[in-house]
């Protein structure tokens, strides 16, 4: 593993490709979403892509660019651009999940499942409690466990766009909706 977890001037994408496959596949899979997280917190600074068209952005205010699939499936990497006012449903992931933030800021709101009838549920998925919100600028790097952990919303509360670089832990070529578990109605 010779160059792992070093980045320097001129270190691109493909570098991050390339640490990635390699830390998937020498490390026992509990480990990768820790050890791709610190990956793309060193990795980050250095990574210089394109963000998703705008041209593409959903209902929901973003767009997603896959920027490589794992030809084992061991793992995907996308951009996502997110314009002023974008917010995704509340959702869990079906794999473990790290995300960067390349340019502008985005935010992220956590919720857990409510446990007891004290607890003020959250009306757009009642099975739910908000448990925090946060603003993450360029830099900033956040990982997620499956679900039913790391339930969570991103929008963009800025009036600049943002782009994000994310990296999950299954094959997503050919859905990328295979991704989501949704809990909003
Ligand atoms: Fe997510």
């Amino acid at each position: 593993m010779d160059g792992a977890f070093c980045f320097k001037n001129g270190t691109h994408l493909s570098k991050l490709i390339g640490e990635t496959s390699t830390l998937t596949r020498e490390l026992d899979g509990a480990s990768h979403r820790a050890a791709v997280a610190c990956l793309l917190r060193l990795a980050l600074p250095h990574v210089n892509t394109m963000p998703p068209s705008e041209n593409a952005v959903n209902e929901h205010g973003y767009a997603r660019q896959i920027l490589h699939a794992d030809p084992d499936g061991l793992f995907t990497v996308m951009a996502l651009r997110w314009l002023p006012g974008a917010c995704t449903p509340i959702h869990g992931h079906n794999a473990w999940g790290c995300v960067g933030v390349l340019e502008g800021e985005v935010g992220c709101e956590t919720f857990d499942h409510r446990t007891c009838e004290s607890q003020e549920c959250v009306p757009e998925a009642p099975s739910l409690v908000s448990t925090g919100k946060l603003l993450a600028g360029p830099g900033t790097v956040a990982s997620v466990d499956p679900d039913p952990c790391g339930i969570h919303r991103i929008f963009n509360p800025t009036q600049a766009p943002a782009t994000t670089l994310h990296i999950y832990g299954m094959d997503l070529e050919e859905d990328p909706s295979a991704l989501n578990k949704w809990y909003q109605h």
